[in-house]
């Protein structure tokens, strides 16, 4: 696909209800304890006060190098996060915190109102049941579709998410399946219920061109048509310009910087966002550019700024932690979090 400048963004095609949050991040904070050979116990801290939020009718991009916890602030989200990690914070949908539901309440949220395609798709389908009786079971769960109109519904999504002869996929297994197959399975998966939210964890990776292009479209069109709301994490840049509304950039477990894509690159505030966008203007396609340097330590505890490390114009204040503060004042969605920010 040719990719557009990170400058020619797209422009949503609404903001009504721009500012209702379908989902709210507040100060998430995420460790994993373990123990050192000396049986001391440690705390890897993933994610150190996650703020992040999907208006109605929007996308966002959420970037970040590996291992800045993108995929731990989706699976925190959608719930599904293993038994020895400790979460804080709150994680607002339609109002309703999701980090304090659990069981049937939990489960009748997700599938229906929120559709998750994780980093790993093959990993979320049974391998011993038909593509088809999979896609079935959850358009019966969750709708009031059965018999041949919930097979006619699978059959129509497999098609619009680009798998060649849905029919016959339908009845196939999933190692029947290629890897992009399966992957495009998983999105249809999280499609088919036309759920409020959508979070994607690097979903059209290894997709070729064309079919990325559909499945991003599609997810566009069932945003826009339904005001549902999704968040999208990747590596590629061009996809943020070209499909998102909102970015938000992570690193070390903080969101950095957020705000309108068209705003964040036009003016970006934070000194990774710049050198992230500056790098991958560098590049064809836009995917993003690694800055190297060693990843953070995650067992550290510090007081500083989660960037100071790495940044260019730290100063004695950056040894304390900056907090969250508006760019612009015409566009006070665009924050950042830098003690250097200030309003013009
Ligand atoms: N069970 C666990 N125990 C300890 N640390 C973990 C665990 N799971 C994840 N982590 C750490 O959490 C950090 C964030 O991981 P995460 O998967 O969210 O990164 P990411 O931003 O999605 O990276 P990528 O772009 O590579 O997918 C990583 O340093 C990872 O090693
Ligand atoms: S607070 Fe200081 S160290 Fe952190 S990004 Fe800003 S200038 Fe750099
Ligand atoms: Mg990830």
């Amino acid at each position: 696909m040719s990719q557009p400048s990170p400058t020619a963004v797209a422009a949503p095609e609404t903001t009504l209800d721009a500012g209702r949050a379908v989902l709210s991040i507040r100060g998430v904070h995420l460790a994993f304890a373990s123990r050192d050979p000396q049986g001391a116990v440690r705390h890897a801290r993933v994610l150190n006060g996650v703020d992040l939020d999907v208006g109605s009718g929007r996308i966002v991009g959420l970037i970040g190098e590996t291992g800045a916890g993108k995929s731990m602030t989706a699976t925190a989200t959608i719930g599904l996060l293993p038994p020895s990690a400790a979460v804080t914070g709150q994680i607002l949908f339609e109002g309703v915190d999701l980090l304090r539901l659990r069981g049937v309440a939990l489960d009748k949220v997700r599938g229906a109102k929120i559709g998750f395609v994780a980093q790993n798709p093959r990993a979320a389908l049974e391998p011993v049941t038909r593509v088809g009786d999979q896609l079935v079971r959850l358009i019966r769960a969750h709708s009031n579709l059965t018999g041949p109109a919930a097979r006619q519904r699978a059959i129509e999504i497999l098609g619009a998410v680009g798998i060649p002869d849905p029919q016959a996929r339908y009845r196939a297994y999933p190692h029947e399946l290629s890897g992009g197959m399966a992957q495009r399975v998983v999105i249809a998966m999280a499609l088919v219920n036309q759920p409020q939210l959508v979070i994607a964890d690097e979903p059209t990776t290894g997709l070729d061109v064309t079919v990325q292009a559909q499945v991003l479209d599609l997810l566009r069109q069932l945003v826009r048509a339904q005001r549902a709301a999704a968040l999208i994490i990747t590596h590629d840049l061009g996809i943020v310009a070209q499909y998102c509304d909102d970015m938000a950039i992570m690193f070390a477990g903080r969101v950095v910087e957020r705000g309108p894509v068209a705003q964040v690159f036009a003016s970006p505030a934070h000194p990774y966002t710049r050198r992230l966008i500056a790098a991958s203007r560098a590049r064809i396609g836009h995917a993003l550019a690694s800055i190297k340097s060693d990843p953070p330590d995650l067992f550290r505890e510090t007081k500083a700024c989660v960037y100071a490390d790495r940044c260019e114009l730290a100063a004695a204040v950056c040894q304390s932690a900056p907090l969250e503060k508006a760019v612009s004042l015409t566009i006070p969605e665009h924050r950042a979090l830098c003690h250097l920010v200030q309003l013009p």
